[in-house]
């Protein structure tokens, strides 16, 4: 399978109560590139990221990848290719170990043991977090739990990274660990946040969501500097690049 474009093509969906979640999507986003999805509360940042995995079907529209479409049928290889951490980590936990969470992708996908116990050991290394393999998930920190999500779908060695909040709860040797991990992947990164400062860092293209629908789409250098359409969508600069409030000199 080809994995060298997702693309959201008229995409729309709203939940069972009726409220739409996001409409007229319509993006194209290529293999290496790094995107971050921002937007206020409510925007439709998850529900994009959902409909992504298929976790939720598009009930307009379509989403494919590569050149696959993303429906039930799809949905195995659709999880294989893409990564994807849910915003709160809590739905990603479910096992009594950290080994056998990290380890049931993997195993679901019909590796080995070996091959197996092989890939949870390097996920683990790879987010730091060695030292609780035997812990129990729901016994962790918030950090502790995002930093475990994140072993389980790095254990899959996707193609693609969709995750959720990803620096919420990290405290800041984390979030700076995290954020030089993403460095280091060179597959496509999707990221929905409210941390505009790893944006700037992170992601050449910024997606703004506002109530469901694409509000800018383009160079994030671009739009850290438009105050008024951030402020305009419920979104404050990066803090690097509001005046410091004690010397009040600008950077
Ligand atoms: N399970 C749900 N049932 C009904 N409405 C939902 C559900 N999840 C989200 N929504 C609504 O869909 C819209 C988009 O939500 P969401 O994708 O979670 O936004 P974001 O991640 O940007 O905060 C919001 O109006 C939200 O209230
Ligand atoms: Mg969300």
């Amino acid at each position: 399978m080809s994995h060298h474009l997702i693309d959201f093509i008229d995409v729309r969906y709203s939940y069972p109560d009726g409220s739409i979640a996001v409409q007229d999507l319509n993006m194209k986003i290529h293999h290496g590139e790094s995107v971050a999805i921002v937007g206020a509360n409510g925007a439709g940042k998850s529900t994009m990221l959902k409909l992504l995995v298929g976790i939720l079907i598009a009930e307009q529209g379509e989403i494919r990848l590569g050149d696959m479409p993303v429906t039930k049928k799809t949905l195995n290889m659709i999880r294989q290719a893409v990564g994807f951490t849910f915003q709160d980590p809590e739905d990603q936990l479910f096992n009594t170990s950290v080994y056998n969470d990290v380890a049931f992708g993997p195993r679901n996908y019909g590796l080995e043991e070996d091959e197996v116990e092989k890939r949870v050991l390097r996920a683990l290394k790879i987010v730091g977090i060695e030292h609780l393999l035997h812990r129990a998930p729901y016994k962790l920190s918030g950090g502790e739990k995002r930093a475990v999500s994140i072993a389980t779908v790095l254990s899959m060695e996707p193609n693609v990274l969709a995750m959720d909040e990803p620096t919420a709860a990290l405290d800041p040797r984390s979030r700076r660990r995290l954020i030089k991990l993403l460095q280091g992947f060179e597959h496509t990164k999707l990221i929905a946040t409210h941390d505009l400062d790893m944006v700037l860092e992170l992601c050449s293209r910024t997606i703004v969501l506002k109530d469901g629908r694409v509000e800018y789409d383009g160079p994030t250098a671009e739009i850290m500097k438009d105050i008024q359409l951030l402020e305009k969508c419920g979104l404050e600069q990066p803090l690097i690049m509001q005046g410091c409030p004690i010397c009040s000199i600008n950077k």
